[in-house]
């Protein structure tokens, strides 16, 4: 597909260093109108009739995976799940010969998750479908941060000068590396706060304050972003025990209450309840967590309706 100029069209989907901030607001725009279309009784538009869409995910995923099927289904298209652990990659076989034959299939974009950073990167280069990135190790995860900013704006938040907090496993979160490059450009105040064993050492070089104790951080915070503590990642452990991280840096009532009044609070999920975040936080009002999940959908319908359309104008899907 040829590049369509101020759009989306034929692109690939990385991260979200490389979009512009005029490229933020017409995905989020377009979500709006997908969200519209999601929440009709009959949720289906013809704008993808005939495309083919493959998610091809190396490790396990609810949200990202699904979200990305119905979305492409929504659409129109057909969509096909490779699971690798049923796939021939148990076999021996390596990522480029698994897209190479996805792509002989004339799949028109393969939407992927893979433990390794620079995987979508490589896939871009080797593949002609559109690769949209479901996140790349600890570098990258696009649609979560692209999601995570449409809730946000739903919520009301003006980016610009508001105090926004990510707590917890930073040094493996490809979710936060995505949504601080976004609220940096977008020139929010961002915050990062774990255990010094879970912050990298230049973090700071992105342009964040970097805080080892919960209290200072979230104090007077609009947003604060929990994120699961990656237990599958650490190959020792990271710190002393589940119960002493949910008591210095698991987010409670009692610790978001030193938050501004209305503080949103954000988890990507799946959430360990009880150890980062406590039963309560994750089910009260000020949590967007299940908003952060439906807008996934539309936000995940405009990624796609975005790269294989061109951007065509959004009415003509009515
Ligand atoms: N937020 C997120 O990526 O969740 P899944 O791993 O369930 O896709």
């Amino acid at each position: 597909m040829a590049k369509a100029k101020n759009s989306l069209g034929g692109r690939d989907i990385l991260d979200l260093a490389s979009l512009s901030v005029e490229e933020y607001e017409l995905v989020l725009n377009t979500a709006a109108e997908m969200k519209r279309i999601m929440q009709r009784d009959i949720k289906k538009v013809p704008t993808l009739r005939g495309k083919s869409i493959i998610n091809l995910f190396y490790e396990p995923s609810t949200r990202t995976r699904t979200s990305f099927e119905l979305a492409g289904k929504y659409l129109g298209a057909d969509v096909v799940n490779i699971t690798t652990s049923s796939s021939s990659v148990v076999k021996g076989e390596c990522l480029r010969d698994t897209i190479l034959t996805v792509q002989s299939m004339r799949c028109d974009a393969i939407v992927m998750r893979h433990p390794v950073e620079g995987a979508a990167v490589y896939a871009a280069k080797v593949a002609k479908p559109i690769i949209i990135n479901a996140g790349d190790g600890a570098h990258a995860h696009p649609s979560q941060g692209l999601l995570d900013m449409f809730t946000l704006r739903e919520r009301g938040l003006q980016f610009k000068g508001a105090k926004m907090v990510i707590l917890g496993d930073i040094l493996y979160s490809r979710v936060a590396r995505s949504n601080i490059t976004a609220w940096k450009k977008l020139g929010a105040d961002v915050h990062v706060v774990g255990p010094k064993t879970l912050l990298p050492y230049d973090i700071a070089s992105l342009g964040v304050t970097v805080h080892d104790n919960v209290e200072e951080a979230i104090e007077g915070a609009q947003v604060i972003d929990v994120l699961r503590i990656q237990l599958e990642r650490q190959k020792s452990g990271l710190f002393p025990s589940p119960r002493e991280y949910a008591r210095v840096f698991g987010l409670s009532k009692k610790r978001l209450a030193l938050a501004a009044k209305d503080c949103i609070v954000m988890h990507p999920g799946p959430m360990n309840r009880g150890l980062e975040i406590s039963w309560d936080v994750g089910y009260c009002d000020q949590a967007a967590i299940r908003d952060e999940v439906q807008n996934g959908v539309a936000v995940r319908m405009a990624l796609i309706y975005l790269t294989l359309t061109g951007g065509k104008p959004i009415e003509t899907l009515n």
